[in-house]
């Protein structure tokens, strides 16, 4: 079993839904591998995309250490929100987007969770590569083969170079894309 699972399940996190599969496999296999050796030196966590916050909850009680932020555009959070900030707003709105990085950043993880569409995962992730940490690891979630967002591999592959991406480690997980920044 996974810790980072079971406080996604028991936060109730849409990642845990018993339909989301695909989820738990970065629950259980990927996030542990990337979280575990930063568990109490991770500061700063931003998730775009953070429904009632059950994502959130679980990290924050995860990492002790951190502060969270979220973003989402429509507010539904519950629960406990301590050690948790959130703006309301989009992340295809480049203004909004570079505004929250500015504010709150920098960041040692950004967990990409919104609307999964491909203009949106390019817009947020070209606004918010720039606000991680050196070492800061930025995940998009839900790059499938349900929604557009499977574009994402290709586009990230064809412009490696032009994003100056020898900046950053890219690596591919099943229906997940993850940037380590490197410089
Ligand atoms: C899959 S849910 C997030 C689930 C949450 N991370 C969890 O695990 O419990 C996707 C969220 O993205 C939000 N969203 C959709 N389009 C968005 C946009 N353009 N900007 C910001 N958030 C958006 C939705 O309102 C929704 O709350």
């Amino acid at each position: 079993m996974s810790e980072i699972f079971d406080l996604h399940l028991q936060h109730g996190s849409i990642k845990a839904y018993p339909k989301y599969k695909h989820a738990h496999y970065y629950l259980r296999s990927v996030y542990p591998m990337f979280f575990e050796p930063r568990r109490a030196t991770t500061a700063k966590i931003l998730e775009v995309g953070v429904a009632k916050g059950g994502s959130l909850r679980a990290m924050r009680d995860y990492f002790p250490n951190a502060k969270l932020v979220g973003i989402d555009i429509e507010n539904h959070l519950e629960g406990d929100l301590s050690r948790i900030t959130f703006v309301q707003g989009s992340q295809n709105d480049v203004e909004f987007m570079t505004s929250v990085a500015n504010e709150h950043g920098p960041f040692d993880f950004i967990i990409e969770d919104g609307s999964h569409l491909f203009d949106d995962q390019l817009i947020t992730t070209q606004c918010m590569l720039p606000a991680l940490k050196v070492g800061g690891i930025y995940f998009v979630e839900d790059v499938n083969p349900n929604n557009e967002g499977e574009k994402l591999f290709e586009h990230v592959k064809e412009y490696y170079v032009r994003w100056k991406m020898n900046q950053y480690s890219v690596f591919f997980f099943p229906w997940l894309l993850a940037f380590q920044r490197n410089t």
